[in-house]
């Protein structure tokens, strides 16, 4: 059986699902989206990722589309539709279409809804995070309100695609200050050479990373301090450790930044405790 994908109230053969042309996530980048992990069947962080969609929805002004639990049903049914186990769920959402004209359609449309569904190789993906992955450093270029998790992706697109030229899974965004950001599609840690777990604040210009805010509750259950302060790029190469969070990358090792080795150059033993802390916990809370 083929992939299934849900567009606006059918579920359609893959290759022949469409949006319209004036689709105004196609032509303005008018849109939102969220991405699930997705095991055993289930979606992790349920809530954590309805409440920000509905937070990015509501910054722009666009209606949630459906109730959270018609939501779910849908995503649930994509899933099931599609015979999917262990993957990503991804969903977007749009102001829908209308004639172009960069002003919001007046009288208000029906927002697009797309849900799909992709198979994650989860025994790739360990190994990977036994090997451990590289970044790249890429100048910050991205608008101010990375807080909204909206399409509008191209910076992060230009980044990954370098990182991908250069070897490296995923490139970190440095600010006029030189400090880290965040990744193109992840949050970016590192144990600093002081032994300090340290992250951005989610205040400043960052998407509030779903997988971080869970593995911040992880480290409260487990004792652990964090120190949410943005670091360099230099003290990102002399730290202990380093990792990335996301719906993808779970918590992943980072063993180079920019080729140069983080600690000893392979995973570190906090990382690998927390990715497997974070699963377990991800599991736990799935619907
Ligand atoms: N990306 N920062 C950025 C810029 C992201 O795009 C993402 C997620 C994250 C991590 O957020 P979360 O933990 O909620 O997945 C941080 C998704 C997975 C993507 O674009 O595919």
């Amino acid at each position: 059986m083929g992939r299934i994908a849900y567009v606006n109230g059918q579920y359609l053969a893959h290759g022949a699902a469409s949006v319209h042309i004036e689709d105004r996530g196609y032509q303005f980048a008018d849109a939102v989206y969220e991405v699930w992990a997705l095991f055993d069947g289930r979606l992790a962080d349920p809530d954590g990722h309805f409440t920000r969609l509905n937070r990015s929805l509501s910054e722009l002004k666009i209606d949630p589309p459906m109730s959270r639990e018609a939501l779910t049903v849908v995503l649930k049914e994509t899933v099931r539709r599609n015979r999917i186990r262990e993957g990503l769920v991804y969903l977007q959402v749009s102001r829908g279409v209308a004639p172009r004209d960069h002003a919001f359609p007046s009288p208000d449309i029906a927002p697009s809804v797309v849900v799909t569904v992709s198979r994650v190789d989860r025994a790739a993906t360990e190994a990977r995070a036994l090997r451990g992955v590289g970044v790249i450093t890429q100048p910050e270029n991205r608008w101010g309100r990375c807080d909204i998790k909206t399409v509008g992706l191209l910076p992060n697109v230009l980044a990954k695609q370098a990182a991908r030229e250069r070897g490296a899974v995923e490139a970190w965004f440095v600010d006029e200050m030189g400090l880290v950001t965040e990744g193109a599609s992840s949050n970016a840690w590192i144990i600093d050479a002081n032994g300090t777990l340290r992250t951005r604040d989610a205040q400043s210009n960052i998407l509030r990373g779903v997988t971080r805010t869970t593995l911040i509750e992880i480290l409260g259950l487990e004792g652990i301090t964090l120190s949410e302060q943005p670091f360099s790029v230099e003290e990102a190469k002399a730290a202990k450790e380093a990792f990335i969070t996301g719906a993808g990358s779970l918590v992943l090792p980072v063993v180079t930044i920019d080729g140069t080795p983080v600690g000893t150059g392979e995973p570190g033993p906090m990382a690998s405790l927390l990715r497997r802390h974070y699963i377990k916990q991800a599991k736990a809370s799935s619907i």
